[in-house]
């Protein structure tokens, strides 16, 4: 029986990737029934909401989406829809993987990391306001509640996923209070899991480690901001974000999505890489329980990019979105 999947196609480049995946998806066997939802501009249009209740209802009913890229209106009093869809749906663990890929030129080869990143606290809680004019204030919200689930969710997919080491990154030298909690939080998770390694490090100086040689990271746990701007850096360790999937979880719902945006400056060319969608799909059918399409997709994505066969410009190639997507069915 076809399992259903919310699909949101998103905007920009959103719309051209999405049609890409759902062909790859199909050609490697999933059975999924898309149910489709609109969130971003076109939503605004339609329903004057980035991401109107409709949509989330039918998350709700259906537990599992998939999101293309969406533009968040900027100017125009809307919120971030990542944020709301995080929040309203309390999507609280970020999970990035990263490693590396053949044929991808980059100057590291041994990279294999996951980034897990809190993601409904921080400074990314969207408590803001104005103290006197000129004067704004952004509240970095901290609980033990989150930090202790985050960490806890980042050893439990260490555990399963055969990782050994955990590091939880901080900057509780300069904020004691709130990261210190998320800190104290953390060692007492690690006591936990004594037969896996946990290591502390300053967010900054994890930065400089990754620049150097990113090969010895395992799993990295964090909070919201440190999580989005480390999540993205990893990215551009193996070759950016045209290639690199992800995935929201919470305790009730799963929102997979590409990490890059809509990509105004490519949407309608036809140049827009597929692969961070497809990939991102393949972990939606893994947590569904269709590993055998993931693995052929998964697969599929190695050994287009080794081939170098058809490949978008952002991977140094000369085709488009329609020839990728052809190189990969092929190569399922
Ligand atoms: P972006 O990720 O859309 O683009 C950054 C650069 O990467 C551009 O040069 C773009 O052409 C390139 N790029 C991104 N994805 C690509 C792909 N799949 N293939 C080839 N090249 C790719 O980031 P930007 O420009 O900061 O944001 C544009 C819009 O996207 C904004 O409205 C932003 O709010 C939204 N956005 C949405 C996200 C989401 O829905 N998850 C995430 C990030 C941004």
């Amino acid at each position: 029986m076809a399992t259903p999947v919310v699909l949101i196609a998103g905007d920009g480049i959103g719309v051209e990737v999405t049609a890409a995946m759902q062909a790859v998806v199909q050609a490697a066997g999933a059975e999924v029934t898309w149910i489709e939802a609109m969130a971003g501009l076109g939503a605004v249009e339609r329903y004057g909401d980035p991401l109107p209740a409709a949509t989330l209802d039918l998350i709700r009913r259906y537990r599992v989406a998939l999101k293309g890229p969406c533009t968040t209106p900027v100017g125009k009093g809307f919120r971030s829809i990542n944020v709301r869809l995080r929040k309203e749906l309390d999507l609280y663990a970020s999970v990035r993987p990263v490693s590396t890929l053949p044929g991808v030129n980059v100057p590291y080869d041994r990279v294999d990391l996951v980034v897990v990143r809190e993601n409904t606290e921080g400074l990314y809680s969207g408590q803001e306001h104005v103290v006197v004019p000129g004067v704004v204030e952004s509240l970095r919200i901290i609980t033990r509640t989150a930090a202790e689930r985050i960490v806890r969710y980042a050893f439990e997919l260490a555990r399963h996923s055969g990782r050994r080491r955990v590091t939880f990154c901080h900057k509780a030298d300069v904020m004691p209070l709130s990261d210190g909690l998320f800190l104290t939080t953390a060692r007492a998770v690690a006591d936990d899991f004594p037969f896996l390694e946990f290591e502390e490090m300053h967010v900054d100086h994890l930065c400089l480690q990754l620049a150097l040689d990113p090969s010895p990271f395992d799993v990295l746990v964090m909070e919201n901001l440190f999580g989005d701007v480390v999540s993205d850096l990893c990215a551009g360790l193996v070759g950016g974000l045209g290639l690199v999937p992800g995935a929201n979880f919470g305790q009730r719902y799963a929102v997979f999505e590409a990490v890059h945006g809509s990509a105004p400056d490519i949407a309608g060319k036809g140049l827009a890489n597929p692969i961070a969608l497809i990939r991102s799909a393949a972990m939606m059918l893994e947590h569904i329980g269709q590993r055998k399409p993931a693995q052929r997709i998964e697969e599929a994505v190695r050994r287009t990019l080794a081939a170098g066969r058809g490949l978008t410009r952002d991977l140094g190639g000369n085709g488009t979105t329609a020839t990728l997507t052809q190189e990969l069915i092929a190569n399922l």
